[in-house]
C-alpha cells in the first residue's frame, strides 16, 4: 500500500472523529507487515485533558489486536490543514516506543500534500526505557 493510498485510510478513519469541542477531526492508520490496516481517530471529551488523539488510538488499536513494534511498517494521518498533519508531542512518545525507529510515518492533509518522515526526525532524543535503567 502506497503513501496516497494510506492516507485516504486515514481520511476514512476521520470519519468516525469524535470532536465536538475542537471541531478539529483526524484520522490516522496503522499498516502492519501483514497487511492488517488499524485505524483511529481522536475521540475527545467534555473533560479536556481526556481527549485521545487518533494516532494513539490507531496504535492501542493494532496493539489491542495483537500486534507488537517489530509487526508495524508505517503510521499515516490526516486532517484539515494547511500543510500535512504532524502528530502532537505526546503521540510522537508513545510512537518511538510503540513503532520501529525506521517505520514511515506520513503526514497528509485533505488537499493530498503527503510529507514522509520518521519518529527519529520528529523525536530526536527521545526519553525510552533505556533512561529508566
Ligand atoms: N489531535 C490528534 O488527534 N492528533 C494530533 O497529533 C494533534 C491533535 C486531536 C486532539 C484533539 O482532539 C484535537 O486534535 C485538537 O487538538
Amino acid at each position: 500500500m502506497n503513501a496516497k493510498e494510506l492516507v485516504k485510510k486515514a481520511e476514512e478513519a476521520r470519519k468516525l472523529s469524535y470532536s465536538p469541542y475542537s471541531h478539529f477531526a483526524v484520522g490516522a492508520v496503522i499498516l502492519c507487515k501483514d497487511g492488517q490496516l488499524f485505524q483511529g481517530a481522536n475521540i475527545e471529551n467534555s473533560a479536556y485533558p481526556l481527549c485521545m488523539c487518533a494516532e494513539r488510538n490507531a496504535l492501542y488499536n493494532a496493539y489491542m489486536h495483537g500486534k507488537r513494534k517489530e509487526d508495524i511498517v508505517a503510521l499515516a494521518l490526516t486532517a484539515d490543514t494547511d500543510g500535512p498533519c504532524a502528530p502532537c508531542g505526546a503521540c510522537r512518545q508513545v510512537i518511538s516506543e510503540l513503532m520501529p525507529k525506521d517505520a514511515k510515518i506520513y503526514m497528509g492533509n485533505l488537499k493530498g500534500d503527503i510529507q514522509e518522515t520518521s519518529i527519529s526526525e520528529l523525536l530526536p532524543f527521545a526519553f525510552s526505557e533505556d533512561d529508566l535503567k
